[in-house]
């Protein structure tokens, strides 16, 4: 039927084949979204399986004919979280109910077992309005449980300014500065930064998913930015911070894929917990927006993906003018070791 080949190298020998094995994942995203979808390039792809945050493994399933018709890879956190494993797979939308996506799947979970990762993760999305019509009955029908609804929404640019504006000079947030940076952070604040991201492991709403504590050094957060470098990303990160103290207590960030700044992609967002109640997260969303609208005129939407149970950063986004227009679910499978 189809074999299942791994690239190992994706930048020589099997280019073509990792730029097909790319091209399914943008099939999908077309066939769900229209030309709205967000599938990353093989350029991006292919620096990403470089990672070494995040180990990823990549199989492409091939027809007879030569045809890439499937896509899998299983992504394994190097730092922390080790028993976890992200499993992808996906079937071109021409090629689908052959059995291709069951193979594809069996294989991802064999070797997920072979790396001890026993927390098995996958993703499911699909627009508003509409009902998913594969992945949901394929997750549920392979034994994976429903662990978290997250709804993707879309601010379109340029934003209202003098609602922005508003809300940077409002007096709410006395005691806080709240300060923008273009492709990389001061070194000062690198171990400030890496306490926010292991924070972020912590201080969100992670519904029914099985995620351990993630541990971050300066290290880590310098090598964060080096890979968002190299994928061809701009990245603005507007951070909080304490007057008093001198630390940083928030941080959001936005990346714009040079390659295609139309779509910018909001990350991160927190505001550590003994510090909400201030409106910083608002003022920082919205100082990273303006930042954007005024050093990429070329973006026109950012796009962001929130757990449907986050109502405080839903009602931040809601303030800015985004607009939920996609949802994703992420589904899970503890297996025996
Ligand atoms: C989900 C997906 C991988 C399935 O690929 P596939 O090659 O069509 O899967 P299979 O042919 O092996 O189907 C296996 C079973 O999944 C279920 N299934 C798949 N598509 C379905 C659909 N459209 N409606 C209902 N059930 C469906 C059925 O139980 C099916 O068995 P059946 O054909 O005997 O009824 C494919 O539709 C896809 O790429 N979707 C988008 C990405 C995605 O959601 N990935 C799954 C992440 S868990």
């Amino acid at each position: 039927m189809v074999t299942i080949t791994l690239i190992k190298d994706p930048d020589h020998t099997q280019r073509q084949l990792f730029d097909d094995w790319a091209g399914v994942l943008a099939a999908d995203g077309r066939h769900q979204f229209g030309p709205d979808h967000t599938a990353h390039s093989a350029d991006e792809l292919r620096e990403m399986s470089h990672s070494t945050d995040r180990r990823r493994v990549t199989w492409a399933a091939v027809d007879p004919q030569g045809t890439v018709v499937g896509a899998a890879a299983l992504v394994m956190p190097q730092h922390d979280n080790r028993s976890q494993g992200l499993l992808i797979v996906i079937v071109h939308p021409d090629h689908r109910r052959r059995g291709v996506g069951t193979a594809l799947l069996e294989h991802v979970e064999s070797a997920a077992h072979d790396h001890g990762r026993t927390v098995l993760l996958a993703e499911t999305q699909w627009p508003v309005g509409v009902r998913d019509e594969s992945g949901e009955h394929f997750a549920a029908r392979h034994g994976y449980a429903g662990a978290q609804t997250v709804l993707r929404s879309s601010l379109s640019l340029p934003a209202d300014r003098r609602r922005l504006d508003a809300v940077l000079t409002a007096d709410d947030a006395d005691g806080y500065l709240v300060r923008t940076c273009w492709d990389g952070i001061p070194e000062a604040w690198l171990a400030g930064r890496a306490e926010l991201s292991r924070r972020m492991s912590t201080d969100i709403p992670t519904g029914d998913l099985q995620l351990e504590e993630e541990r971050w050094d300066v290290e880590r957060v310098r090598a964060d930015y080096e890979r968002i470098a190299a994928m061809g990303r701009r990245v603005i990160d507007a951070f909080a911070l304490h007057e008093e103290s001198g630390e940083l207590v928030g941080y959001t960030q936005v990346q714009v894929p040079q390659a295609h700044p139309e779509v910018a992609f909001q990350q991160d967002t927190l505001v550590l917990r003994e510090h909400r109640g201030h409106g910083l997260g608002l003022r920082m969303k919205a100082a990273g927006t303006v930042a954007l609208m005024e050093g990429s005129p070329a973006t026109t939407s950012v796009r962001t993906w929130n757990a449907d149970d986050n109502a405080p950063m839903l009602a931040v986004n809601h303030a800015l003018g985004f607009v939920h227009d996609g949802m994703m679910r992420e589904w899970q499978k503890v297996v025996a070791p």
